[in-house]
């Protein structure tokens, strides 16, 4: 039996090699549970490169919990807009509120699980990182890390259980040294820089020797997967619509579902089935000279979406096309909580007034 990983050594590793991140705190400080919650919540989904401007300039527009929870929805979700995944951002604002209302966050796992928005990962995340729970987080990279570590060749999902108990172990010892935070964190870069996906440079790992993958050579190959089932696709049809002054109609979605509270252009229902034209023009907002300027397709969680993007101009937009949309300038488009989605769309179909090179129906943004 390899000796069981040293807790000590992956510090010590992780005090030379720490990332610089901007929600951290530096050696010897605090942290802000604003910032390591604000964080844990961007970084659901989407990669630390891909957060850093966002959070910025989030902290920058919501600086404390408090001026989270008194801001507009409005101004949240155009914050928030680009993340994706916006039922994130109603529940960030929901758990800013009861933050408030409950007089600072919640110190312990079960108080933090509580709050809206905040699953097992969250609030493990929170719980070590901002109060030094003696807990590990377990997101992508831990997974990968242990499950290597202690060469778990269940594939996941079913691994998830032997992974979580590989976890527990090093909570216990990361505790028993008051330094579940770093712990967590570390785990998190050693995921990200050495114990990669494909190429892991176990050379350079502090537990290259305790690590029972690599000693069977099969570190690059854990965790292992079961076959995804496909996605289902839909299709549904927008169109972009602007009048001789150049505003665009749009409208917000319902605040429920899937993109809840966000901008689009006008569009069909999503369906299993494709929308032939005349079926998509039947639902357009306007009747006009509709020019089909491409597809989109979009990748969400549980479905794969192909929309038709129509475009049009009118002299003027007439009363009954508006139904409860609005017109928007085309230069204050990037101001609207608009979904990557719908920038898409946006991009596809600009400059319509006078399309010289329509883009071909077959070609694809993705
Ligand atoms: N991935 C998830 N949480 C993270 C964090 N706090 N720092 C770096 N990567 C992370």
């Amino acid at each position: 039996m390899p000796s069981r990983p040293s807790i000590a050594r992956l510090l010590a590793w992780y005090a030379r090699h720490r990332r610089s991140l901007p929600w951290r705190a530096k050696p010897g400080e605090d942290a802000d549970p604003y910032r390591v919650w604000l964080s844990e919540i961007m970084l659901q989904q989407t990669t630390v490169t891909a957060v850093i401007p966002y959070y910025e300039r989030f902290l920058s527009l919501f600086p404390t919990v408090a001026a989270l929870a008194a801001a507009e929805d409005g101004a949240v979700m155009a914050a928030w807009a680009g993340l994706g995944y916006y039922a994130r951002a109603r529940n960030l604002l929901a758990c800013a509120r009861a933050v408030v209302a409950l007089g600072g966050f919640p110190s312990s796992v079960e108080g933090l699980r509580a709050l809206p928005g905040i699953g097992d990962y969250t609030a493990a995340a929170v719980g070590a990182i901002a109060f030094g729970l003696p807990v590990i987080p377990v997101d992508g990279n831990v997974e990968r890390v242990v499950s290597r570590l202690f060469a778990i060749e269940t594939p996941l999902p079913a691994a998830k259980p032997a992974i979580r108990a590989g976890a527990a172990l090093l909570a216990e010892d990361a505790s028993a040294q008051a330094a579940p935070s770093d712990t967590a964190q570390a785990l998190f870069d050693l995921g990200a820089t050495l114990c990669t996906p494909t190429a892991p440079a176990c050379a350079l790992c502090p537990w290259e020797t305790v690590c029972a993958a690599k000693r069977l050579g099969i570190a690059a190959t854990l965790p292992r997967k079961a076959p995804k089932p496909e996605r289902p696709r839909r299709h549904g049809a927008h169109f972009r619509l602007s009048d001789a002054a150049g505003q665009v109609l749009l409208r917000r979605r319902p605040p429920r579902g899937l993109l809840g509270g966000m901008i689009e252009i006008p569009g069909t229902a999503w369906r299993a089935e494709p929308w032939a034209r005349p079926d998509a023009l039947a639902e357009a907002p306007a009747q006009a000279e509709w020019v089909k300027w491409g597809v989109v397709r979009h990748v969400f969680t549980h479905f794969e979406l192909w929309l038709d993007v129509y475009a049009a101009q009118l002299p003027v937009i007439p009363r009954e096309a508006m139904g409860d949309g609005f017109l928007c300038p085309t230069e204050d488009l990037l101001a609207q909580a608009l979904p990557s989605l719908m920038a898409k769309c946006l991009a596809l179909s600009e400059n319509t007034a006078s399309p010289a090179h329509p883009v071909p129906s077959s070609d694809l943004l993705v």
